[in-house]
């Protein structure tokens, strides 16, 4: 699990999934790039990660994954200042509205394809050269339940997690002869400030009985914690999951293999 010297980049580190691993990263003494385009919530990030652990060295890039432009920013700031890139948590993405497909908002579509399918091939885009030159690396991408199986009224989020889930497969094939596995993560529901946003707009008069009623249909009863999921995440980063790749992984409690009957 150690992640010792290894210079890991993670997007969408400024709450949510990616704070959670870069906390856990930090803690097996990984050197970090934070990626955010919420200026605020990357400041914020890095201060409460070199709080905990003084020695932790933290580069933070401001950039929106969707450009093309600054995801090669993000790249070469990383291998300028640590020399190489072994891990990237290809996390950031969007939930966009819920509606029902021929109802849905053509211009949040596009925007969820944009943030889930092309930030997250952009940057493998940019970061495998590096890793295949170094004839290592390990790719954690973010794809959701909603890359496993379908979910009401959530069209755009669900055709991008499949796509994330779909590109995993492609770059453990292309790939693995250079030392770089790819590995997908299938979180279900998760206690972050996108899920509450998600609850919200189910029940606006009473989120918390939109999230009881979910928790309600998973075998263990709950949502699952950030940290729950950052410590898949670290593992799967590290040189310990060398003959894992090409995989989807889900955290959810085991929810996906019912037939609703829990
Ligand atoms: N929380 C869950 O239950 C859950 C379940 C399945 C999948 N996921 C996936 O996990 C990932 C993280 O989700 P979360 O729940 O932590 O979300 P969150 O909204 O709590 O945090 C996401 C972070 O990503 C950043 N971000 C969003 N779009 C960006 C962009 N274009 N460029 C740069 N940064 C951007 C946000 O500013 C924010 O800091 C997402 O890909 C999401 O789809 C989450």
């Amino acid at each position: 699990m150690s992640l010792k010297g290894k210079s890991i980049i993670i997007t969408g580190a400024g709450m949510g999934l990616g704070l959670a691993t870069a906390e856990e990263v930090a803690k097996q003494g990984g050197k970090l790039t934070l990626v955010d385009y919420n200026e605020e919530a990357l400041n914020e990030a890095k201060k409460s990660i070199t709080e905990k652990y003084a020695d932790a060295e933290v580069l933070t890039v401001v950039a929106d994954v969707s450009n093309e432009e600054a995801v090669k920013n993000y790249v070469n700031k990383a291998k300028e200042t640590y020399g190489r890139i072994d891990g990237f948590y290809n996390n950031a993405g969007i939930e966009g509205r819920q509606a029902p497909l021929t109802e849905y908002d053509l211009g949040v579509f596009k925007k969820v394809v944009d943030i889930n399918l092309m930030g997250v091939y952009y940057g493998m885009r940019y970061i495998i050269p590096i890793m295949q030159e170094q004839k290592y690396g390990r790719i954690v991408n973010v794809a959701s339940v909603g890359g496993i199986r379908g979910v009401m009224n959530q069209t755009a989020y669900v055709a991008t997690k499949h796509a994330v889930s779909g590109m995993t497969k492609n770059a453990a094939l292309e790939y693995g002869k250079d030392g770089i596995t790819t590995n997908a993560i299938a979180p279900g529901a998760i206690l972050t400030p996108m899920v509450a946003e998600a609850f919200k707009q189910v029940n606006p008069d009473d989120p918390k009985a939109a999230e009881a009623e979910y928790a309600s249909q998973n075998p263990t009863k709950r949502l699952g914690l950030p940290n729950e999921v950052a410590s898949v995440v670290t593992f799967l980063l590290s040189e310990g999951a060398g003959y894992v790749s090409g995989q989807t992984i889900a955290i959810d409690g085991g929810q996906s293999n019912s037939y609703g009957n829990v």
